[in-house]
Order: C-alpha cells, then sequence, then structure tokens
C-alpha cells in the first residue's frame, strides 16, 4: 500500500533503519529482528524505486553502486595520521609513564587504554554529520581515496545521530575482519581453489583497496572508531574517554572494553586482562594502545616526528608453545623446488591450530637440529606465519630420527638433487612431476602471469585427474567437449573458461616471460627484459654477458635465465605455446624514434583516457624517456589525467610544468620540442 505522504515515509524509514543500526553495530544489543529489519529495509528500496527524487546520498540503501574505481585518488589529511611508539614489554610500558611523568613534571591525571586491533587505520571525514569521504592511512600525511568501498561497511554511519554535530570532523579507527568472516572468506577462496589469505589484518586491507565495491560488501569488514582527528565546530571534549563517549552516542561503534584508568597500576592491570582473554574477542588484536586521557595533557606532551608522546602501544608477546615433530615432509614447488615442513601434532598457539609449518631448506632443518619424534618450540607472533624454534633437547629419549633429504621425489619418484651452492634441493621429474606442474600451472595461470580468470587450483585439478593437461601448453589446445558435461561444468562456465583462455594468447611479453616461472625472474625483471628485447626467442638467445649488461638484471638473474632457456623441456614447452598461437613478442610500434625521449623524466598522475599506467610508460621508455613515481627538481614534467593525485600540486609547488592528455600526446610525437617553452 503505497503511503499517503512518500517524502515524510522515507524520513521516517531512514531514521528508523539508522536507529537499529545504532542499536545492532554500537550497542551490541539490537531492538528488531533481521526480518523486521529488511522489511522496513525493503520498503524503504520500494518507495525510493517509485520516487527516485526522494533518494538521498545517505540514505541506507546507497552503500553500494558506485561504479568500479580505476585507480583511488589521493587525499591530504587535515591532521597527520600518526602511528605509535611499541612497548614491548611491561618494561617498556613503566619507561614510558616514566617519560610522560617527568614531560608534565606530575603524574599523568589518567590514562585510556584500549585493545590494540589488527586491521587497517582509516580515516571518515563527516561534514555536517554526512559522510564525505573515506581514507586510508597513506603515508600518514596523504592516504588513497576509498570512500565507495568504506560506504559498504554496515558499521560505519552514513549520517551522525544528535543534534551538536561538528561542521567538520575527521574520525580515525581501524577497520578489520571479524574472525568468523575471515574463516568464512578463506573457506570459500579454497573451494574456488584461490588463494587463501594469511590473515584478517591482510584480508581486510585486500577488501578495502578493491577496485569495485560490490566486492568490498560482500567481505563483512566492520570498525572499532578510536580517535578524533580534527574538528571544527560541535561539542568540546577535555578528555579522550569524553570524545569516545560522544563518538558512540553518535553513532560509531567504539570497541566496549576501552577503559579509563587512574593510574599506572590500574593501566598494568588493563594490560594483563587484555592479554589473557586476547583470544576470547571475536576480532584479532595485538596489544593495548594506552593514551594520555586528558586532551591539554596531551597538547603539552605533544609529537615526535612519527609519533605522539602522549600514546603508546604495548604489543603482546609473541606466543610459544611446545608439541612433538611427527614427520619431516616435503613439497614440490612450481620451479621444482624441494621445501621440508613439518607435520606436528596439533597443538594450540597464537590463537588458530597448527599442524604444519614450512622449514625452509634442508640446511635449516639442519642448522636447528631438528629430530623426528622431538619435542619443538612453535612460535606464532602477530598472526605470522608459524615458525619451529628449535627442540627441546632435554625431553630427547634417544629414538628421535635425524632427517634426511629423501633422494627421490615423494610425488613422481625422479631423482632429487642440489646443486652446489645452492641452499634448495630440486625434483628432476620436470612436468612429469604431478606436484611441480600443479603448482606451475597456477602461477602460469596466475594474476601475475597469464592472468586466466577461473583457472585456480580447483580447475588445474579437474584438468589434471582427467588426463587433459600435461603442460601449460595443453590448456590451448582445450577444446569444449574436453569440458563439457565434466561435474559442474555447463556450457556458460566452459564458455567462460575457453574465452579466458584464448584471451591469454596475446598478453604483454612481460607477462609470459613472468608466467614461464624463470627463477628469479618475477614481474620487474620481466619488464626490463621485454622493454630490452620485445621477442622472447631473443631473450632467450642472449648471452650472459649481454644479460648483465643490463640495468637491473645481474649475474644472477643472467646465469638463471640461461639455464632455463637451455633446458630442454623448457624449449620444448616454448616451442608447443608458439604453436598454439600464443604470441611470445611485444607488437612494435611503428616509426618510433628510440631516442626521441632521452633526457625526459615524467611522472604521470591521474587517469589518462587513452592509455593505461602500463601503457603510458610503455610509450614513454619506447622512446627512450623515464617514468617517475614521485616528482622532483628534475622530473620534465607531470602528466596529469582525470582526479589527479597531490603530484600535480607537488609539481606545481617546484615549478614543474603540467601536460595534459593532449599535451602528452604531442610529446611522443614530437619529442621535447612540444614541451612549453622554459
Ligand atoms: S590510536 C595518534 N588506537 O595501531 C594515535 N591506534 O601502531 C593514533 N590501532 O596506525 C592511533 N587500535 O592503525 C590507536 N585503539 C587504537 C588502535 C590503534 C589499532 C592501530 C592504528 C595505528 C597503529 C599504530
Amino acid at each position: 500500500m503505497a503511503p499517503a505522504d512518500p517524502a515524510a515515509r522515507a524520513v521516517e524509514l531512514r531514521s528508523l533503519l539508522r536507529h537499529h543500526d545504532y542499536r545492532y553495530y554500537v550497542l551490541d544489543d539490537p531492538e528488531a529482528s533481521d526480518a523486521q529489519y529488511d522489511a522496513l529495509k525493503r520498503e524503504l528500496v520500494a518507495l525510493e524505486e517509485a520516487h527516485p527524487e526522494l533518494i538521498t546520498p545517505d540514505s541506507p540503501t546507497q552503500r553500494v553502486g558506485a561504479p568500479p574505481a580505476v585507480q583511488f585518488a589521493a587525499v591530504s589529511h587535515r591532521e597527520r595520521m600518526f602511528s605509535l611508539d611499541n612497548a614491548m614489554a611491561a618494561e617498556e610500558l613503566d619507561a614510558w609513564v616514566a617519560r610522560v611523568e617527568r614531560a608534565l613534571g606530575r603524574p599523568a591525571a589518567g590514562f585510556a587504554c584500549e585493545p590494540k586491533i589488527d586491521g587497517l587505520a582509516v580515516s571518515l571525514t563527516y561534514e555536517r554529520g554526512r559522510l564525505v569521504v573515506g581514507a586510508t592511512r597513506g603515508d600518514g600525511a596523504v592516504g588513497e581515496d576509498i570512500t565507495a568501498n568504506l560506504r559498504t561497511i554496515g558499521a560505519i554511519p552514513l549520517a551522525l545521530l544528535g543534534d551538536d554535530l561538528p561542521e567538520v570532523m575527521e574520525v580515525r579507527g581501524e577497520v578489520y575482519m571479524p574472525l568468523a568472516a575471515f574463516e568464512e572468506l578463506n573457506r570459500a577462496q579454497a573451494e574456488a581453489g584461490e588463494r587463501l589469505f594469511v590473515n584478517p589484518r591482510n584480508a581486510a586491507a585486500g577488501a578495502v583497496r578493491q577496485k569495485d565495491p560490490a566486492i568490498t560488501a560482500t567481505r563483512r569488514l566492520s570498525i572499532w572508531v578510536y580517535q578524533i582527528g580534527f574538528q571544527r565546530g560541535g561539542p568540546a571534549f577535555a578528555g579522550h574517554g569524553e570524545s569516545l563517549a560522544w563518538l558512540r552516542s553518535a553513532g560509531f561503534p567504539v570497541n566496549p572494553t576501552s577503559r579509563h584508568c587512574n593510574d599506572p597500576t590500574a593501566v598494568r592491570d588493563y594490560v594483563q586482562r587484555a592479554e589473557a582473554a586476547r583470544h576470547d574477542f571475536p576480532y584479532q588484536t595485538d596489544g593495548v594502545v594506552v593514551k594520555v586521557d586528558s586532551l591539554a595533557e596531551q597538547r603539552e606532551l605533544g609529537f615526535t616526528a612519527r609519533s605522539p608522546r602522549w600514546a603508546v602501544a604495548y604489543k603482546f608477546p609473541p606466543e610459544e608453545e611446545t608439541t612433538r615433530l611427527l614427520a619431516i615432509a616435503v613439497n614440490v614447488g612450481r620451479t621444482g623446488a624441494v621445501t621440508p615442513y613439518a607435520v606436528l601434532e596439533p597443538v594450540f598457539v597464537g590463537g588458530a591450530t597448527i599442524t604444519n609449518a614450512t622449514l625452509h631448506n634442508q640446511d635449516e632443518v639442519a642448522r636447528k637440529d631438528l629430530r623426528v619424534g622431538d619435542t619443538v618450540i612453535i612460535r606464532r607472533a602477530g598472526e605470522v606465519i608459524p615458525e619451529v624454534v628449535g627442540p627441546v633437547p632435554s625431553l630427547r629419549t634417544g629414538a628421535e630420527k635425524v632427517w634426511q633429504m629423501p633422494e627421490e621425489c615423494p610425488f613422481c619418484g625422479s631423482p632429487i638433487v642440489r646443486r652446489p651452492g645452492e641452499a634448495v634441493a630440486r625434483c628432476t621429474g620436470g612436468f612429469a612431476c604431478p606436484s611441480r606442474l600443479r603448482e606451475y600451472l597456477a602461477h602460469f595461470a596466475g594474476r601475475g602471469g597469464m592472468d586466466i580468470e577461473g583457472l585456480g587450483y580447483k580447475t588445474i585439478d579437474m584438468l589434471l585427474r582427467e588426463g587433459l593437461i600435461a603442460d601449460p601448453a595443453d590448456l590451448f589446445s582445450l577444446g569444449k567437449d574436453d569440458l563439457i558435461s565434466r561435474e559442474r561444468w555447463g556450457e556458460v562456465s566452459v564458455g567462460n573458461l575457453l574465452a579466458a583462455i584464448d584471451g591469454a594468447r596475446d598478453r604483454p611479453l612481460a607477462r609470459v616471460l613472468t608466467a614461464l616461472g624463470i627463477p628469479l625472474v618475477g614481474g620487474t625483471v620481466a619488464r626490463v627484459l621485454a622493454r630490452r628485447f620485445r621477442r622472447l626467442d631473443a631473450v632467450l638467445a642472449a648471452s650472459e654477458e649481454e644479460l648483465s649488461a643490463i640495468d637491473g638484471i645481474g649475474p644472477e638473474i643472467a646465469g638463471s635465465l640461461r639455464a632455463w632457456a637451455e633446458d630442454p623441456d623448457n624449449r620444448r614447452l616454448v616451442a608447443k605455446l608458439e604453436a598454439a598461437g600464443v604470441r611470445l613478442a611485444d607488437p612494435e610500434e611503428e616509426g618510433v624514434d628510440r631516442s626521441r625521449l632521452a633526457g625526459v623524466t615524467l611522472v604521470i598522475t591521474g587517469t589518462l583516457a587513452g592509455f593505461s599506467r602500463e601503457q603510458a610508460r610503455v610509450a614513454v621508455e619506447d622512446r627512450g624517456g623515464k617514468v617517475a613515481g614521485s616528482v622532483s627538481k628534475k622530473t620534465t614534467a607531470v602528466v596529469v589525467g582525470e582526479s589527479p593525485g597531490s603530484k600535480a600540486q607537488k609539481a606545481q609547488e617546484l615549478g614543474v610544468p603540467l601536460l595534459d592528455e593532449a599535451a602528452f600526446v604531442r610529446l611522443l610525437a614530437e619529442g621535447p620540442a612540444a614541451l612549453p617553452a622554459g
């Protein structure tokens, strides 16, 4: 039934939804059931569909919907976003308290203690209560504009509650991924054969920097707000705790375990409790942030170059446990490298159950004197990958066994060899080794390589299981009949995969070189090689001397390239890729004068209409010019595209000329004569 006054109903619905958001995200005490909430939301959506003129940017229906970004614009923070000094032990915390007391000439009046959330810092700017900009920390002075992504986070209010709203307020907080969301995301990634995220912080950082906000919206992020960065107008605060209370009343989630502590003893007590309880929270914490509460005292204490003197981050110590080393097994990676890893009796450490830990290489096992059957110490610091610290020799029974690198690959039976002077042992089975082939294919098709969408581990495993491919070149001869009617493969998915594979036939040479997985040849080296030689056969024919003479290519890389090029397996692969119609060369641009831009250094900022960043760079470098990442007095000119960053401003300060896209095109065609005079 249509409401009598749609405009009034829209206002009412928004206010109701905001109220329920507040109960849910801020107070953690919802009043409405999910169904009731959804019904209100649906009613508002329907109303806005019928009356698009009623839509406001801060409507709860408007969180997702911004088009994918090409690139994030730069945002200057109104107040620098400082980082914090760390206190790694109780004594260092005491030392900080003593420094504060010395600087003030009296004990601080009180402290604010908060969990240190392991996510990523963001700044949210509100003008008259409306969210206008959300940004990353960046280098502290300038961050990236990720407003469209942050708007998708339900816990971030689009409009603030209350009457006395500041004209401008920049609020800081930590965006994080709750542990449950992280685990679910990794389950889904594993199922899709995609790469797993190492920890919730990386997952959150990745989600927030997605080009497409619709993807961010699926990642179930949240936020704890912990600081006001800049404020004009609105209420005045005497203490940090007071400002947090106001932030909470305005609709920001403020961590409920934050406390005011009157003296250092209370601070120590808080820290101890937080540490004991660190795994009880549904999100990751890596310490406690202690702040001097009084804002007047904060002003008295001020800042060092990198951090406030009025705050410190107490970091929880890395966590260690002992368990039994049941066995040492090996993996075979994409280059054939054989990597030993510890198979452990499951042990709960650092908030997770650990069953495996990499041992890196044979020498590492020997250096640590690890023996199968040992009791070993496992450390998991700050959510990094778990590490075997070493054995506890006093607990040895004599039954422990010294480990030897196997002589044969457990996956293919080929000999494992270790070349003199190398730390890694390698399986010699080549593509006949199923483990190596699987990893190679994943790398070949991966984002840094041929970038074949939809070809993750899961699909690779199917292709290998069904005997459809025996090397990467076989991908290009897959046909519809090979795939259709395999489990979960229909017309659409088969069509998409084949189209993606076909699209990989004309990747730039730099990508092909990266995809080939030549040891020591990553993206940067591959670009250098592609630029210099333009053709794969030329790269592979170059002598070691010729290669080492190139800027950016050392003798080790040159040696590795030669060794790769001489391996008959690799030669066969290259020939087969060529026969499969993979373009192994970059197209020559005709009539290019390779020294036209000699001595010219450009900086590019913003989005160009006719070039991707990479294309623009290649165009400049093809003509003998350079593209730099930052503006200095040596910069010849700054090319300014759509939504330029701070580099344009920097150029003006330094008197470096600015070129628009048309002037850039002229420069490419005519050389420095096309530059503005002076
Ligand atoms: S206050 C000038 N409070 O830790 C004060 N930071 O190591 C700025 N962090 O960049 C920070 N939880 O990303 C503050 N309750 C908390 C925090 C917190 C996590 C992060 C933040 C900051 C980093 C400093």
